[in-house]
């Protein structure tokens, strides 16, 4: 057996990938297009092994997507491959329609017809795992309960709106031609391999690097942040045992305001790598606040829990801290992702 995995050279889905090859044996058939957030040097402990093939091309590519399904037959596609950058979005909101909704278009009508030509027990065990966001639900008030399955999804950026595109798409498939899916909606992940856009991973290594911290508005927007392989074993549940057409949301049960985060890797920083130049917080920074930026999201991770028995394994304070940690132990992999086009959004997004 095989699976077919998109998208596994950016954040998650290269967890993804490591993660499930330590767990099985099950190749990985892994197609990504290696935009400035896919990285091969992500799976480079994956080189020289048969159980990982891997794949340079666009979820757009029908022609090629057809032909990786014939050849390798995978029972599973888990689809990660998206535009995923908020603020990126927000300057440049093309790349997110193209990849995000037409390129969901497109694998959901190549499975379609893959799975229509199979029969038996290998129709009946083929799943289309959607990989999805919870800022589809759009935005909390303070006092709202988190978000359930049941929200309705009212997004606010360009981003959330193609992500609540492609859920559609996905359910749609679903219920029109039967295709077997299911969809999980996640809150926010940090760990290793995190592209530092993202507001973790560029508080380290701008920290490390001396250069101001920048947070956006008041810094109390709150996040729900979820270490990437509880994210990654909750996919595993869902994929095993998720019921068809349903969705499931994976949270950590971790609200925290932006601000508590950056104040939090200043303090391990303090700890495991102190500045001459004295506390690390001395770098923050207020900035202008991003376009449209939504409040506070959380999610309500009962169902997933009370069906299929998932649970996170860390906590914020053993997650964080071992985040912290692999960007000091890997400063060779910082330096080669902050050549290139990394530089150049730095230079369009904070001004230089
Ligand atoms: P990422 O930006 O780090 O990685 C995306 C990967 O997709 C990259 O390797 C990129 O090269 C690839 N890709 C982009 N366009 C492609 C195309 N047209 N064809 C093939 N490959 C393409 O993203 P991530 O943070 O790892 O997120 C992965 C998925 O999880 C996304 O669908 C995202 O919406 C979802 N998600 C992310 C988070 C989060 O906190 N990062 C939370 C919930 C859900
Ligand atoms: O909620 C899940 C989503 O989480 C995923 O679907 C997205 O793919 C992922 O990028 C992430 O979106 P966010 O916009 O929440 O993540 P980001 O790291 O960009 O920002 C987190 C918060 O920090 C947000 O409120 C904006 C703020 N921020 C971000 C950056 C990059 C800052 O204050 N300063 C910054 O420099």
């Amino acid at each position: 057996m095989t699976i077919l995995v998109t998208g596994g050279a950016g954040f998650i889905g290269s967890n993804f990938v490591l993660d499930w090859l330590r767990q099985s044996d099950e190749p990985v058939v892994n197609l990504d297009a290696l935009t400035y957030a896919g990285n091969v040097e992500n799976l480079a402990s994956l080189d020289g092994d048969a159980r990982h093939i891997f794949v340079k091309g666009d979820i757009c590519d029908r022609a090629l997507i057809d032909s990786l399904l014939a050849q390798h037959q995978p029972r599973a596609i888990v689809h990660f491959a998206a535009e995923s950058h908020v603020d990126r979005s927000i300057s440049g909101p093309g790349a997110f329609m193209k990849t995000n909704v037409d390129g969901t278009f497109t694998l959901l009508e190549a499975a379609r017809a893959y799975w229509g030509g199979l029969a038996g027990d290998a129709k009946a065990a083929f799943r289309f795992h959607h990989v999805s966001t919870d800022e589809v639900y759009g935005t909390l008030k303070p006092t709202d309960p988190p978000f359930t399955e049941t929200n309705p999804y009212e997004p606010n950026s360009p981003y959330s709106a193609s992500k609540a595109a492609s859920d559609h798409l996905v359910r749609a498939w679903h219920h029109t031609y039967g295709l077997p899916v299911v969809t999980t909606n996640c809150s926010n992940n940090y760990g290793p391999y995190h592209f530092p856009e993202k507001l973790i991973p560029l508080m380290i290594v701008n920290a490390l690097a001396g250069k101001p911290l920048p947070v956006y508005g008041d810094g109390q927007q709150i996040r729900d942040w979820l270490f990437v392989t509880d994210h990654c074993s909750g996919i595993r549940a869902v994929l095993a045992g998720g019921k068809l057409g349903e969705t499931y949301n994976i949270g950590g049960w971790n609200e925290k305001a932006n601000i508590d985060i950056v104040k939090t890797v200043c303090a391990l920083l303090d700890e495991l790598r102190p500045s001459a130049d004295g506390p690390y917080a001395r770098l923050i920074t207020y900035v202008k606040d991003r376009p449209g930026h939504d409040r506070r999201y959380a999610i309500d991770a009962r169902k997933i829990e009370r069906e299929l028995g998932w649970r996170p394994a860390e906590t914020f304070e053993t997650g964080i801290r071992k985040t912290v940690q692999w960007y000091l132990d890997h400063p060779e992999w910082v330096a080669r992702v902050q050549s290139g086009a990394y530089r150049d959004w730095v230079a369009t997004q904070y001004g230089g």
